[in-house]
């Protein structure tokens, strides 16, 4: 079966998975994407001595940070549909020292294996933008919360994407081209508050946060890069093109006038007593 576009789909089956562990690493090392994530776990209340379950918790960037705050009392668990992402997340939750707290399976997001109502939260970040049935993910996150507990989700938002660079017309036709060929919905983020609502969630609240970089962060570079490189293989603009999008970027980057930001939207809801709809 072919591959489709958006590598987090199936990453197990990607030419160079432990490339793409990298990358999830040095997002998660950005000293921006580490305050994100940090300010909405905070806004999220994970409480000392929760039990925890993240969805898509890739390499384990953000169990780890979780397994902080739940201390020596509390449990994190990691599910991600790869195998290698799970391997490398324990290898990696090891090394940061957390290794006793955090523990990790393979599985799929819309099909737990838990039984209901035994988690205190549960968190999905970066996650719903990239699977086909965003809704799916969400009932089962709910459903294996405890009433009064929480779901907490979060996603950037392609339609926030904003880059300062001399060529307006081919940056547009890359950024909205790339996001709508690889994602199952590019504008996830501000969509997050009413899912959550529709779900039958209550006292829904909205944390909206911006990663701002100024001066070409690797995270930041690697991802214009990785666009540039898919917009000439969904064959929206030439090689040349890319070379010369990419070259300005870099002379922004040296003169000190590099612009890029985008939107993430981060929303938490309690579940109700009784079954939530
Ligand atoms: C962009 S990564 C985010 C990883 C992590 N949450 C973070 O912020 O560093 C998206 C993750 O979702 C996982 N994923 C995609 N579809 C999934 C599904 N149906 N069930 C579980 N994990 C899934 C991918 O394997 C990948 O690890």
């Amino acid at each position: 079966m072919a591959l489709h576009p958006d590598p987090y789909r199936a990453v197990d089956r990607q030419p160079d998975p432990l490339r793409m562990v990298e990358s999830l690493e040095a997002r998660g090392r950005t000293p921006t994407q580490i305050r994100l994530r940090r300010r909405f776990l905070a806004f999220a209340e994970i409480e000392p001595g929760g039990k925890v379950l993240e969805v898509g918790s890739g390499t384990g960037v953000v169990c780890r940070d979780v397994a902080s705050l739940v201390g020596p009392r509390g449990a994190v668990l990691g599910v991600d549909a790869s195998r290698v992402f799970v391997r490398e997340a324990r290898r990696l939750a090891r090394e940061h020292g957390v290794g006793s707290r955090v523990r990790f399976e393979v599985g799929d997001g819309a099909h737990l294996r838990f039984r209901d109502g035994v988690f205190d939260a549960t968190l999905a970040i970066t996650v719903l933008l990239h699977v086909p049935d965003a809704d799916n993910l969400l009932k089962e996150m709910i459903r294996v919360t405890r009433p009064g507990g929480s779901v907490g989700v979060q996603d950037q938002d392609f339609g926030t994407l904003a880059l300062d660079h001399p060529d307006r017309p081919l940056t547009q036709r890359i950024f909205d081209g790339v996001a709508r060929t690889i994602y199952a919905d590019p504008w996830s983020g501000r969509t997050l508050r009413r899912k959550l609502r529709s779900l039958g969630l209550e006292s829904v609240r909205l944390l909206t946060d911006v990663y701002q970089d100024t001066t070409l962060e690797p995270w930041s570079r690697t991802f214009v890069q990785r666009r540039a490189e898919n917009a000439v293989k969904f064959k929206l603009i030439s090689e040349r093109q890319a070379d010369r999008w990419l070259a300005a970027i870099e002379a922004r980057a040296r003169a000190g006038t590099f612009l890029l930001t985008l939107n993430f939207y981060g929303v938490v809801g309690v579940k109700p007593p009784g079954p939530a709809r």
